[in-house]
């Protein structure tokens, strides 16, 4: 095929990428979105077939065969996937991404003429690529872990702030010396991808808790700009605009998710910050009050207005579609219903968002956490529904809280608050919440689904 003719339909994926990833910014739109992105993504996998190289080395079985195999992985992990483990299924996918960028730096290293000048645009290119592309992957499996539940917050290493900034020296040094050399050194290459690694887990690993959204995003930045360096290397239109997107979506969604956490970027690049984790406790009398079903069905008919504050949990109990279904019923009967939003509440950005938008919770039913609050003194009734840390108050009183610092719902500033949860267990950061001890709180235990179905029948009936 031309090269003119390929570039031209590299522009349409382009334009495709930016549509879709318009769409995206809206609930109503994102399906389809998502939809023209992916087909903007596969028309650039077909049109590179086409795309005349220097050496024809005819790889067709390998790139075949890699398609089928990853296709089929891929296809297979997307449908048996459930909704809650999405987050560690993006996580896991974005370090396979970064990790491609790094396995096609080292080839294009190993492939380097004889007699190429190491001090080069072309080897700061690769360099660059395999430095970002390895610590997106091994960060991101690390991040994987994390959410999955398999590696520990407690798993710390000592001095993390040392090691990770050492380890970064080091890294950059050697990226340094290697350039300087007279010919390329393979060996070395291959010790700097493997410090490269290295970093990528020393880095994640001392962060958690509430900490964990900013790096996924910031990961998220990572791989996009690590594609976008690979698609340098091979002066590839699509991939270095689809590496731009993503890096640029990321890097958005990291300052989005820093403000939202109060944390500075600074202290996430050189790793393991918040609160010293030493809590100095709630200082309150230690008393929960239980709910029942009937007295908070009664209570929720008659309230004017209603924030339903959803976390994690409602998620793990996939009971989004019966929570509308509450919603709808209290609105039946002149109760004003709305959502409050916590930005990094459940385990991915815009969690909640999409588990809404899956029960078709009409879109302006949805407060962002200052509105939210603003709006809280003239709430009656807070239901806070599986989440725990967006409405821990330690964040705002316990300077010794992994989470302090962390904006939360002010829901202690409403009349009351029924908290729907199992059992007294921490959520995400692992610290007791004193809201849950609180005089205006009352907790109605069992799974989400089951308490909230109850709610709905007990409002028909009062
Ligand atoms: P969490 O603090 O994790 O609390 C979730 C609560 O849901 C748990 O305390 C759990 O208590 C309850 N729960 C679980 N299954 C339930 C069920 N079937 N029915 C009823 N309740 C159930 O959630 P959150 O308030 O949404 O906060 C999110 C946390 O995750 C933050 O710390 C945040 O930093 C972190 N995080 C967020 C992200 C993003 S990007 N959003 C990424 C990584 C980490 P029981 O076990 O007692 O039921």
């Amino acid at each position: 095929m031309e090269k003119e003719l390929i570039d031209f339909l590299y522009l349409i994926c382009i334009i495709l990428f930016i549509v879709g990833l318009k769409r995206l910014s809206h609930p109503d739109s994102a399906k389809k979105g998502n939809m023209i992105a992916g087909i903007g993504m596969g028309l650039a996998i077909v049109i590179t077939m086409f795309y005349p190289m220097e050496n024809e080395s005819n790889n067709y079985a390998w790139i075949f065969g890699g398609l089928i195999i990853g296709g089929t992985i891929g296809y297979i992990a997307a449908k048996k996937i459930k909704m809650t483990k999405m987050p560690e299924m993006v996580s896991l996918f974005n370090g396979l991404g970064g990790a491609c960028s790094m396995l096609i730096a080292a080839v294009e290293f190993y492939n380097l003429p004889e007699g190429t000048p190491m001090m080069s645009t072309q080897v700061l290119t690769i360099i660059f690529a395999l430095f970002v592309g390895s610590i997106a992957f091994t960060g991101s499996i690390v991040a994987w872990g994390k959410l999955d539940g398999f590696l520990r917050d407690s798993l710390v290493l000592p001095a993390p702030q040392i090691i990770n900034l050492g380890m970064l020296i080091v890294v950059l040094g050697l990226s340094a010396y290697i350039m300087f050399l007279p010919e390329m050194n393979f060996t070395l290459v291959l010790v700097l991808l493997g410090l490269s690694m290295v970093y990528g887990v020393t880095f994640v690993t001392p962060i958690g808790g509430g900490d964990m959204p900013v790096v996924i995003s910031l990961l998220n930045s990572f791989t996009g700009i690590a594609a976008a360096g690979a698609g340098l290397i091979y002066g590839n239109q699509v991939m270095i605009v689809g590496g731009i997107i993503v890096g640029a979506a990321g890097t958005i969604l990291t300052v989005l998710m820093c403000n939202a956490m109060n944390r500075s970027l600074f202290n996430v690049v050189i790793g393991g910050f918040s609160g010293s984790g030493k809590s100095s406790g709630s200082g309150r009398e230690e008393v929960v009050k239980e709910a029942s079903h009937g007295d908070t069905a009664i209570q929720l008919k008659y309230s004017n207005r209603v924030l339903i504050v959803p976390g994690y949990g409602l998620a793990v109990a996939q009971a989004q579609h019966v929570c509308h279904d509450l919603e709808k019923a209290l609105e039946n009967e002149g109760v004003d219903v709305k959502y409050a939003i916590h930005p990094v509440a459940g385990r991915m950005p815009g969690h909640m968002n999409v588990l809404l938008a899956e029960a078709d919770v009409p879109y302006p039913k949805l407060l962002e956490l200052e509105e939210a609050n603003e709006q809280m003194p003239n709430t009656d009734m807070v239901l806070v529904i599986g989440a725990n840390d967006v409405v821990n108050p330690s964040a705002k009183n316990d300077p010794g809280s992994p989470i302090y610092g962390m904006p939360i719902l002010d829901v202690e500033l409403a009349g009351t608050v029924i908290v729907l949860k199992r059992s007294m267990r921490p959520g995400y950061a692992g610290i007791q919440n004193p809201l849950f001890f609180g005089e205006k709180t009352k907790m109605l235990f069992g799974d989400a689904k089951d308490s909230l179905s109850k709610l709905k029948t007990e409002v028909g009936n009062a």
